[in-house]
């Protein structure tokens, strides 16, 4: 979890009733504290109880924003408001109110589709780089009933935007590449070969490396995860071992840190048939599927000459942990290795939490708590950032 951040929410007009309710819900999740100033015109929309329900704290009522409350929040995420709002919040007299607040002020303009947001446009360019930042409409549209249609970016990119900047930049400048998710290996039209990885803890990585300022490519097979909207993460969707091999050494070069999370299939089959195999009959009902290693990734960037990033694998094991971590961490020529006990109750394959165990070159090793993947994913982060800057030193 994040050290409490606060967060004062601006909403103006009909978003109120579609992207209010998510945004605060989700922020509560991420463990953040929502205060909601509302507009007038959202104000006609939703009762004052409506916020104050969901947030738990007290209705503000925009303008009229109390000093205290710009002093103690971390940001500012005005979403969605009118055009002519998102303009008024760029204004002199409210410059100098966000000088008050401790992190950006993230401003999210709703179009309707007769707008064609030139004018706002222009605002943005001459605004840009200061503590306000903008979150535009990429291609989505929120359907508001009988209003007709509006251009706005939705509620899951506003959470991104926002718990982006909540978040301390100490990842800005670094690229990160997480492989994530299993891989599938055909052997038909209709049948493959895979694991239970359903990519979630290979997520958390990439979302949390984004919140903290990196830029990230996440190579990832089918997933049952989903990747999130945030403009730091890059996804390249493959779907065998050898694709996922081909993507990651098309680009681990340009790297400053590989996080290799991906559940690959160390073994594919040999033969594709192009038509559906059929059931036979002189088989004693035995169907046997030959089958051939595939490429190592993390063995190929750990043994791979010139520049490489800092490189760290991961190891799903179900017995004597300790022992093959460790000799993975060395055949690998890994920086960091992160262990997780696979047949644990709450870690590993397809659950919300993971408990690993990170074996790093100097031979040290820090055990982590069971925690939820995202903070799994934090601290696996914190580490290897530390390790990024010692191997720098030296
Ligand atoms: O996706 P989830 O449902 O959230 O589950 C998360 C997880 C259990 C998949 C994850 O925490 C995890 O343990 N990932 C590694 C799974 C794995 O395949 O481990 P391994 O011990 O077989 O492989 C060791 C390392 O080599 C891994 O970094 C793997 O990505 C890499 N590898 C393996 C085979 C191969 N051909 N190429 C590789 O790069």
């Amino acid at each position: 979890m994040l050290s409490l951040k606060r967060i004062l929410l601006i909403v103006d007009g009909p978003g109120v009733m579609t992207h209010t309710a998510p945004l605060v819900t989700s922020l509560l999740r991420q463990g953040v504290a929502v205060r909601v100033a509302l507009t007038e015109s959202a104000r006609l929309l939703v009762g004052d109880y409506f916020t104050t329900m969901l947030s738990g704290t007290p209705l503000v009522r925009f303008p009229d924003i109390p000093e205290k409350i710009l002093d103690d929040s971390d940001a500012v995420l005005a979403a969605p408001v009118s055009e002519k709002l998102a303009k008024t919040l760029c204004e002199d007299n409210w410059q100098a109110a966000w000088k008050r607040v401790k992190g950006p002020v993230v401003i999210v303009p709703a179009f309707l589709p007769q707008e064609d947001g030139a004018d706002i446009r222009k605002t943005l360019s001459s605004h840009g780089g200061g503590a306000v930042q903008w979150l535009m409409a990429d291609g989505e549209t929120t359907d508001m009933g009988s209003l007709g249609l509006l251009d706005v970016a939705s509620p899951a990119r506003c959470l991104e935007a926002a718990m982006t900047a909540l978040t301390k930049r100490d990842f800005a400048g670094k690229r990160v590449l997480i492989t994530a998710g299993p891989t599938a290996e055909d052997f038909d039209p209709v049948r493959f070969v895979t694991n239970r990885s359903t990519g979630r803890m290979g997520v958390a990585l990439a979302r949390m490396a984004a919140w903290r300022g990196a830029d990230v490519t996440i190579v990832h097979g089918p997933m049952s995860w989903p990747v999130p909207p945030h403009g730091g993460i890059h996804a390249c969707p493959v779907r065998n071992a050898q694709a996922m091999y081909d993507a990651v050494m098309a680009c681990v070069a340009e790297m400053d840190l590989a996080i290799l999370c991906a559940a690959v299939a160390d073994f594919t089959p040999i033969e594709y048939s192009n038509v559906k195999i059929k059931k036979q009959k002189n088989t004693d009902g035995v169907f046997s599927l030959k089958m051939k290693r595939t490429p190592d990734i993390l063995d190929s960037i750990g043994h791979a000459t010139g520049r490489h990033p800092f490189l760290v694998g991961f190891a799903a094991e179900s017995d004597h942990v300790q022992a093959y971590a460790q000799a993975k961490l060395e055949s690998k020529n890994c920086d960091m290795l992160c262990a997780n006990d696979v047949t644990k109750p709450g870690s590993g394959f397809a659950v919300g939490t993971n408990q690993v165990t990170v074996f790093k070159r100097d031979g040290s090793v820090v055990e982590l708590p069971q925690m939820s993947k995202e903070d799994v994913a934090r601290r696996i982060l914190d580490i290897a950032l530390e390790g990024m800057g010692r191997r720098a030193a030296n």
